[in-house]
């Protein structure tokens, strides 16, 4: 996140704005005083390769009382503040765009309590917001990519990679828990990215009778002379009926079933830390440039956006409509809907679950076509090989 500010800071100074950082989120902006801090260009120097977000992130529960809204609008006319970045999830965004849609009311409720003269309501007559994904679980509808994400996947895959080592040498099976408590994409592509034995998400529970066929599976592929087994369980898998599956009853069943040597280890917020990748702080620094220039680009009557990443190019979108699709997915999952939620979850998570199907799950002899025909790759029709 720390890219996304340095971005808008420094683009912001050269659009001939001026920048001050909310420090704390949204308490901060309820809070004022201090929490509000003009900033330089000096003052996001050397941020790029930390973690995190230098200027604090916080849930906060005012923010979403009339109250605590009314309050951060008089600190925000305090300073003169009409134009607001928000980088965050879709409860954060969500609550930028209610606070914009009050705006106004908020200013004639100042001005009636004399908080504020009452020529400002027409000197600060719109907020103007624009906001940015940051979320380590890339489940934002709209965007390829959210900022984090990839840095998240980084480390998952660093730990995989080092418990491989314990897992070769004694002949161990690992289940790892990754966050993702309504997401399945972190699990999904960590699987793709080591080769996980089995994965477990919330968008794609496995049928009925899975525990039989994992096991299987596992089995098979010790027989055929592999010495571990991974797999990888999100935070948030379920079953068809909507039970979790969690890491410790994914153990359970393999050391009963197969009395293999197997562990569990769960990630946690080693995910949410360190140092972020190159493609994360590229993708924040091209997100911030775009969020000033919407920024400066919008009206009154536009509809807030989100800024977004469509195949490799930052693109603005309706930030409400994206919102509603993304609760959409939880709704579909809610409902059982899975196969729809996977739709929603957008193209480039059904490739990556379709590619891991194909790569992870060896067909049996039998089942293999009698290859005369060129064949077409599922995903692109496009590209062929010959047989
Ligand atoms: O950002 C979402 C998330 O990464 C979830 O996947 C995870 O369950 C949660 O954050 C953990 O948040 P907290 O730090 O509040 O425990």
């Amino acid at each position: 996140m720390n890219a996304a500010v340095r971005a808008v800071v420094r683009m912001g100074l050269y659009v001939g704005a001026k920048v001050y950082f909310i420090h704390e989120g949204y308490q901060g902006m309820v809070d004022g005083g201090e929490n509000i801090e003009e900033a330089s260009w000096e003052s996001v120097s050397s941020m790029l390769q930390v973690g995190g977000t230098v200027i604090g992130s916080a849930r906060c529960k005012e923010f979403r009382s009339h109250e605590g809204r009314l309050k951060a609008a008089h600190n925000l006319v305090l300073q003169g503040i009409t134009n607001l970045c928000v980088i965050g999830g879709d409860g954060s965004l969500t609550g930028a765009n209610l606070f914009r849609e009050e705006w106004s009311g908020l200013l004639t409720e100042l001005v009636d309590q004399g908080l504020i003269e009452a020529d400002a309501v027409q000197k600060y007559s719109a907020l103007h917001i624009v906001g940015m994904v940051g979320s380590i679980d890339n489940d934002f509808c709209g965007t390829d990519m959210t900022i984090g994400t990839d840095s998240a996947l980084h480390r998952i895959i660093e730990v995989v990679d080092a418990i491989m080592t314990t897992a070769q040498s004694h002949q161990r099976t690992f289940v790892l828990e990754v966050m993702g408590r309504h997401c399945g994409y972190l699990a999904l592509v960590s699987a793709l990215a080591c080769g996980a034995d089995w994965v477990l998400i919330p968008e794609m529970p496995p049928e009925d009778g899975w525990e039989d066929k994992m096991c299987q599976k596992l089995s098979a592929t010790r027989s055929r002379g592999t010495r571990l087994n991974i797999i990888i369980v999100a935070e948030g898998a379920i079953d068809r009926h909507g039970t979790p599956i969690t890491s410790g009853i994914v153990k359970d069943l393999v050391v009963k079933c197969l009395g293999f040597d197997t562990r569990v280890t769960i990630l946690g917020h080693v995910q949410r830390g360190g140092t972020p990748s190159a493609f994360d702080r590229i993708l924040a620094s091209r997100m911030g440039v775009e969020a000033v220039l919407a920024l400066l680009e919008t009206t009154a009557n536009t509809p807030a956006c989100v800024v977004s990443l469509r195949g490799n190019q930052s693109v603005r979108l309706p930030l409400m409509e994206c919102v509603q699709m993304t609760q959409e997915v939880q709704r579909a999952m809610d409902g059982k809907r899975f196969e729809e939620a996977v739709k929603l979850r957008g193209r480039s998570f059904e490739n990556n679950l379709r590619t891991y199907k194909l790569l992870a799950h060896r067909k049996p002899e039998s089942e293999l076509p009698v290859v005369s025909q060129p064949l077409t790759f599922p995903e692109n029709s496009d590209r062929a090989v010959s047989s």
